[in-house]
This record gives structure tokens, C-alpha cells and sequence, in this order.
């Protein structure tokens, strides 16, 4: 359910447009990952891929809306800590967030925002910090991430493109699962492979591709396999 607080200002389909075909496709990613978590208990997954642009926080954004839908405690996370932009699709401020907690200024509890869905909470970026990939790598990002397992049922991370910065990878390797977003008609193909392959490098679990911006012949714009 959507509170009346800050209606006109959220963008994202599955808030506006719950019946859409878009809509209904992040239904079915949810309904592919929920499948996937049959052996193992995926708690954090992150989303990622090759470069800018491709739908990584769009795809973040709604999958985290259609969760909380299920009855499920989800919990946003901003770790593109360069180009953040979580704070925008839910309108939420950015000055307290991930950055704030990783160096000890600010405890959790006051940084986690409601936002606008139930069920959904948000945590932001934060300030952008001059050295996100050494704040990413730090023991207090994995102790962060710990907590946040304990206190939500699932961890969505927005995270930064693989290939422009060694962030994902870092935080590919501290999460259950990763999903790579593929850009229809944008994506080039050995753009995708590289950033798979260096996900690969740092034994990240792909859970699946998301392929964004699909053509839509039978009204899915939205599209996950796994590999
Ligand atoms: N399938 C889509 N159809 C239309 N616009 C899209 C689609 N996916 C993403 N966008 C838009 O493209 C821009 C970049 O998307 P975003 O999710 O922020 O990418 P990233 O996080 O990978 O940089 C945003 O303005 C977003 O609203
Ligand atoms: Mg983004």
C-alpha cells in the first residue's frame, strides 16, 4: 500500500501502474528469484551491470516495490556511492545514508528512511564519499550488511556498473546473489560478457540476467533467465 506522501513525485511503474504489463513482468522477476531461492536462502542480492544507464536502479527500484508487496521486509540500499540516485525514485532526502553509518557518525536506525511503500524502507547513500570502493571493502560494510540481514528478509543493493569501477565486484563478493542488467538495443555484447566474466573473477553467485527495454511482443518489457 502507498502512503499519500509523496505520490506525485515517485516515477516508478510498478507505483503508478501496478496493473501494467511492466508491472506485471517485475511480478514474474520476483516469482524467478523467489524460485531460485529454493536451495539456499538468498538474503542480499545485489544489481549490477556492464556500464551507466542500463536500468540497474529502475530494475533495483521495482523489484524492491513488487517484494514488499509479498509481505516480505525489503530493504533498498544506494551502494552506487558515485552517482547515487535511489533517494530520487523515492523521494526520500540523501543527507544521511550508507556513508554515514560505514564511517560511525550515524547509527543505522536513524538513516533507514520509510519512504513512500509500506513495507519497504530505504536506505540512501549518503554524502558521496572521496573513496567509495575503500568504504565498500571495509570490515563495517560486511558488519553493515550482517545487521541489515538480521533486521530485513531481503537486502536489495543499486549498485554501480561492473566495468567503469572495482565497487560491484567488491560488493558482488559480500552478497548472496547478484542480478545483471542488459540493456535491449543498448548493451553491447562483449560489454556484457566482460562485466559477467569479472563477476565470475570474484566468485559473485549470478543468479540470473535482467534484460531491460525489451521490445514488447507480448507485453513484457522485462525478461530474466537464469543462466
Ligand atoms: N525500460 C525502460 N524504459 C524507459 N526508460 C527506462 C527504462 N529503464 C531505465 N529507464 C530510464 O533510463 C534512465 C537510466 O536508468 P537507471 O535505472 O537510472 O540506470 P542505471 O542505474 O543503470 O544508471 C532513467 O531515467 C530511467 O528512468
Ligand atoms: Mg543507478
Amino acid at each position: 500500500m502507498m502512503r499519500n506522501r509523496n505520490l506525485r513525485e515517485n516515477k516508478l511503474v510498478t507505483v503508478i501502474n501496478p496493473k501494467s504489463p511492466i508491472s506485471e513482468a517485475y511480478r514474474t522477476l520476483r516469482t524467478n528469484i523467489q524460485f531460485s531461492n529454493i536451495d539456499k536462502e538468498l538474503k542480499t542480492i545485489m544489481v549490477t551491470s556492464s556500464g551507466p544507464a542500463e536500468g540497474k536502479t529502475t530494475t533495483a527500484s521495482n523489484l524492491a516495490v513488487v517484494m514488499s508487496q509479498d509481505h516480505k521486509r525489503v530493504l533498498l540500499v544506494d551502494c552506487d556511492l558515485r552517482r547515487p540516485t535511489v533517494h530520487h525514485a523515492f523521494a526520500v532526502p540523501n543527507r544521511i545514508g550508507v556513508t554515514n553509518v560505514l564511517i560511525g557518525s550515524t547509527a543505522l536506525d536513524l538513516a533507514v528512511q520509510s519512504g513512500p511503500i509500506d513495507n519497504l524502507q530505504i536506505l540512501p547513500s549518503g554524502p558521496i564519499p572521496p573513496n567509495p570502493a575503500e568504504l565498500l571493502s571495509s570490515k563495517r560494510m560486511g558488519n553493515l550488511l550482517d545487521e541489515l540481514q538480521d533486521q530485513y528478509d531481503l537486502v536489495l543493493l543499486d549498485a554501480p556498473p561492473v566495468l567503469a569501477v572495482t565497487d560491484a565486484q567488491i560488493l558482488a563478493s559480500k552478497v548472496d546473489g547478484v542480478l545483471l542488467v542488459v540493456k535491449s538495443g543498448h548493451t553491447d555484447r562483449g560489454m556484457a560478457l566482460k562485466a559477467k566474466a569479472m563477476l565470475d573473477n570474484v566468485h559473485a553467485n549470478i543468479m540470473g540476467i535482467v534484460l531491460n527495454n525489451r521490445k514488447a511482443n507480448r507485453g513484457h518489457y522485462y525478461y530474466y533467465y537464469r543462466k
